[in-house]
């Protein structure tokens, strides 16, 4: 069979997933599978010829359902979520709700659109200090925290260059995981720990001063109540396959659902592959049995 491991793409992540997508493409190379390169910003999907496709492309036009449905039109199998889940994770304010109308632990928040300008009652009704985000990016894209006016005015345009609409957040003073699911296992927690003021794009790709802890130095307790929180959330958003919740922990020991990611990074030092080998899965391991996802 051929396989189409489709990366890049046309989003603000396009250098991100050329590094997973690449890493992808070399273990299935690695281990037999004739596995090839496809780039939709540079290649048509009418000239895609594969007998399934391997998604690596993350952000819009490729993590957010519209290349999910465009696959499944074509009748091509593909790994991960489908139309719904894929294209309610991209959205952060949609999953937020859905958090909480299963009753999900997630930040207070406010939608911000174009033209809302009270700041400073934004301010007062999540309690001073805030996370700005446009609502359909990843990686931290369009991401700044402000706890004045000015500094809310300056985020909010920045978050607005990618989106209309922008979510404002309860700024959360803790410690921040993320949960990798894989079919319907929930791997070991990983624990980001930044000297910056945010786990951002330079924590993520740039910096060397990130540590990541997995197993994360949690209790049992709360070991179990934040892997239970992940996997409801990626429920309730109708995700599939594999993919990463993303959370924060509070000094009183509250947890809050930031987003699930259903493409998540997959370089060999991102953040799945660290959860899947503290679980026993090699990187060649965990993508073959994302590859079976093709299958079913
Ligand atoms: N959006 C990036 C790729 C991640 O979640 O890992
Ligand atoms: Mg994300």
């Amino acid at each position: 069979a051929k396989v189409a491991v489709m990366f890049g793409g046309r989003s603000a992540e396009r250098e991100v997933s050329l590094r997973s997508g690449k890493a992808v493409l070399a273990a299935l190379q690695d281990a037999g599978i004739n596995a090839f390169a496809f780039d939709p910003k540079e290649q048509p999907l009418a000239s895609l010829s594969a007998d399934k496709v391997f998604i690596v492309l993350h952000g819009r036009g490729g993590e957010d359902g519209t290349m999910q449905g465009a696959l499944q039109q074509l009748g091509l199998p593909y790994t991960g979520s489908g139309v719904l889940g894929s294209a309610l994770a991209m959205d952060k304010i949609r999953c937020k709700w859905l958090f909480q109308a299963q009753g999900l632990p997630t930040a207070p928040f406010l939608v911000v659109r174009p033209g809302d300008t009270d700041y400073a009652a934004m301010l007062q009704q999540l309690g001073g200090k805030v996370m700005v985000k446009p609502a359909n990016e990843g990686s931290s894209i369009g991401m700044s925290a402000a706890s004045n006016a000015a500094e809310l005015a300056t985020a909010i345009a920045t978050a607005h260059q990618y989106d209309q609409e922008v979510l404002v957040e309860r700024w959360i003073d803790g410690r921040e995981f993320t949960i990798a699911i894989l079919n319907d296992q929930v791997l070991p927690i990983v624990e980001m720990r930044t000297p910056r003021a945010f786990y951002d794009y330079e924590a993520k790709y740039q910096a060397n001063s990130t540590e990541y802890l997995c197993p994360a130095p949690l209790t049992a307790e709360l070991t179990a109540a934040m892997q239970q929180s992940a996997l409801a959330a990626f429920k309730a958003v109708g995700a599939s396959g594999w993919g990463r919740v993303d959370l924060m922990l509070d000094q009183s020991g509250q947890h809050y659902l930031l987003e699930v990611n259903t493409v998540p990074g997959m370089t060999e030092k991102s953040l799945v592959p660290m959860a899947a080998k503290a679980a026993g899965y090699s990187f060649q391991q965990l993508v073959l049995a994302i590859l079976q996802q093709a299958d079913s």
